[in-house]
């Protein structure tokens, strides 16, 4: 048995999430991997808060350097979402030889050079599964066993907030608003839902595959997004009229040296795979040179998909240190 102690940077509905599953499958991780995973420290000042699980008062602290300088924490999972101090916590915990997991496409979308340059200069691991496609294993398979392929095209339904509110103003008349604060309440939206209703936070996803499928650095700020904001109900039927459904596509594709890519609401036929990708789901479509097409569905959003998606990365980066 590996007794492994984990701070954990934020405490909203992805960690409260991750806790839980945590909690949860605590025993089926300890006998399938011999890991005994502990978080025993916890930055967050909304201590009180009913988070539906008991969690010990004293593991909360408002002072993240009560984290950084715990000798015992080896692995520090970032929750806090936004650029600031999310990133400068990554990089200080990655540089003292913390290993580091996260959620945050902002963050790493953005700050990819330093957040890696300091993981270098500590010796540290970084991880970043669930910054992209929730609950989907993509960014696993992309860096691992996808990687004997020239990607030439990643495209897809990168997140669950505006799918969810597609999807609901399309089969049950919702309006936007109703559709969008269900959102909200379910724990897919982003805090501010600016984020996800005007595309940023898929350009963010999206810029975040382009690096990696495609071995170039496009900034989010650089792809050209619209979101779902100007879409109506006349819209909608307007699409249902011609057989189709609307979704918010991402779409990256790469042509010798070139990349082009766009993020915008496209008609989808009702008879294509990508119809049938309702509420919080997301699907990710990729095209290599030798596997060829691969789909990849699941639910890209909500508290414990995206915490399958951390715990997973907590597990593999506990199991190599
Ligand atoms: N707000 C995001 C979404 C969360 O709705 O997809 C998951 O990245």
């Amino acid at each position: 048995m590996k007794k492994v102690k984990i701070g954990l940077l934020g405490m909203g509905n992805i960690g409260t999430g991750s806790y839980k599953v945590l909690h949860m499958n605590h025993g089926h991780i300890l006998e399938t991997t011999g890991l005994d995973l502990e978080i025993t420290k916890v930055l967050e000042v909304l201590v009180d808060r009913d988070r539906g699980i008991p969690i010990p008062k004293e593991i909360f602290t408002q002072d993240f350097e009560d984290i950084l300088n715990d000798p015992e924490i080896s692995i520090v999972i970032e929750l806090l979402g936004g650029y600031e101090p999310a990133t400068t916590y990554m990089e200080q915990c990655l540089e003292k030889g913390k290993h580091v997991v996260t959620a945050n496409k902002a963050a790493v979308a953005a700050n990819w050079e330093r957040i890696t340059a300091a993981a270098e200069k500590g010796g540290s691991l970084f991880r970043f599964e669930a910054s992209v496609g929730g609950g989907i294993p993509c960014i696993n398979a992309i860096t691992t066993q996808l990687s004997a392929n020239v990607i030439t095209e990643v495209m897809g339904i990168l997140n669950g907030t505006t799918n969810y509110i597609l999807t609901k103003m399309g089969e049950e008349g919702k309006e936007y608003g109703e559709a969008l604060k269900e959102a909200q309440e379910k724990g897919f939206a982003e805090a501010d839902p600016t984020a996800d209703v005007e595309g940023h936070d898929v350009a963010n996803k999206l810029s975040i595959l382009m690096s990696l499928c495609f071995g170039k650095r496009v900034h989010p700020d650089d792809i050209p997004t619209t979101g779902i904001t100007d879409i109506t109900k006349e819209d909608i039927a307007d699409a249902e009229s011609q057989g189709c459904v609307i979704k918010l596509i991402a779409n990256g594709v790469r042509n010798g040296d070139e990349v082009t890519c766009f993020i915008q609401p496209t008609y989808i036929n009702k008879n294509h795979p990508l119809a049938g990708v309702k509420n919080e789901f997301n699907a990710l479509f990729l095209k290599g040179n030798a596997v060829d097409d691969v789909m990849m569905y699941g639910k890209g959003a909500g508290p414990f998909p995206t915490a399958s998606a951390v715990l997973g990365d907590v597990i593999e980066v506990a199991k190599l240190v």
